[in-house]
């Protein structure tokens, strides 16, 4: 079971998940038992959390479908639409997505922004996606935005896959609570349109080097929708260590830096293997650093 990815470029390629391609994606498995429901159809699929504790969690229970259970941890907003191939999905599952009920936080809401266009490339032809929850109004916001422009059409749910998806962990919660079910079923139409990726993905850097151990005491960047800051200095036995938050579109990131200073003062990224590095963030590193 491949959890994340470590130095492969992005987005990934098709050969990244090996001989079999998955043909079905959920996302927010929560504690997986849809996810292993699909796998019993012997193809692989892949499972997107947000939980940490989810995806450790399932991980350990579905160990058995190793070879071909992908589980990816983030958003499944940027992962979808920066780590994953496109095309390759014949099904896509959200069951019971958190739907951030306030009105204030409508603009939370997954379907958002440019998901519909994110889920339409994931999507082989034909591909379709499918949606249940306990919330009424969020489905005919999703469905309104999913409708708009062509990009899908309204299909059938089949009575097999909604047995299933109406006894997760959610579904069986809010049925106890007397609670209706909704679902839907969108079948991805042709169509061409462009869909804007500002995120721009880098290498991996491995260290950099510096001409002094100055930094300024605060930092903070802020561009439309993206920010950069500072959020703490403290010394550790190897040197000091930079902590920074990171936010661009959907995706978030705390990332840390060590400052060595042996023959030269070298930076090095921690936790390398888990920080996606982008020319937002290597712009702020060098400003914040003076490297260029
Ligand atoms: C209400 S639970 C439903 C879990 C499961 N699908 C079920 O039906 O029992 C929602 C799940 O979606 C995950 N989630 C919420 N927003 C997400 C996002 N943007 N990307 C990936 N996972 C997300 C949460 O961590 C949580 O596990």
């Amino acid at each position: 079971m491949k959890i994340f990815w470590q130095d492969e470029r992005l987005p990934l390629k098709k050969e990244f998940f090996g001989k079999r391609t998955p043909s079905f994606l959920e996302i927010g498995f929560g504690k997986g038992h849809f996810l292993e429901y699909l796998l019993s159809f012997n193809e692989s699929a892949v499972g997107i959390e947000v939980s940490k504790e989810m995806i450790e969690l399932v991980s350990k229970r579905l160990s058995p479908y190793t070879e071909r259970l992908f589980l990816f941890h983030g958003d499944a907003r940027f992962i979808i639409k920066y780590v994953l191939p496109e095309m390759i999905f014949e099904k896509i599952f959200l069951l019971f997505p958190f739907p951030w009920p306030k009105e204030r936080h409508k603009k939370r809401r997954i379907y958002e922004g440019d998901f519909p266009k994110v889920i339409w490339k994931a999507l082989k032809e034909e591909g379709k996606f499918y949606v249940v929850t306990d919330e009424e109004e969020f489905l005919s916001e999703l469905k309104e935005r999913f409708l708009k422009d062509g990009l899908f059409s309204e299909s059938e749910f089949e009575e097999d896959l909604k047995e299933k998806a109406y006894q997760t962990k959610y579904a069986k919660k809010w049925k106890e609570k007397g609670k209706e079910i909704f679902s839907l079923c969108l079948k991805k139409n042709q169509k061409e349109f462009f869909l804007e990726k500002r995120i721009k993905i880098t290498g991996k850097p491995d260290h950099f080097l510096l001409k002094s151990t100055e930094f300024p005491e605060d930092y903070m960047r802020k561009e439309e929708d993206r920010v950069f800051t500072l959020k703490q200095v403290f010394s550790s036995e190897s040197g000091m260590i930079f902590k920074f938050f990171s936010k661009e579109e959907d995706l978030s990131q705390t990332l840390f830096f060590l400052m060595e200073k042996k023959r030269n003062i070298i930076l090095r990224p921690l936790f390398r293997e888990k920080t996606v590095f982008t020319e937002w963030i290597m712009q702020n590193i060098e400003d914040f650093f003076r490297i260029k």
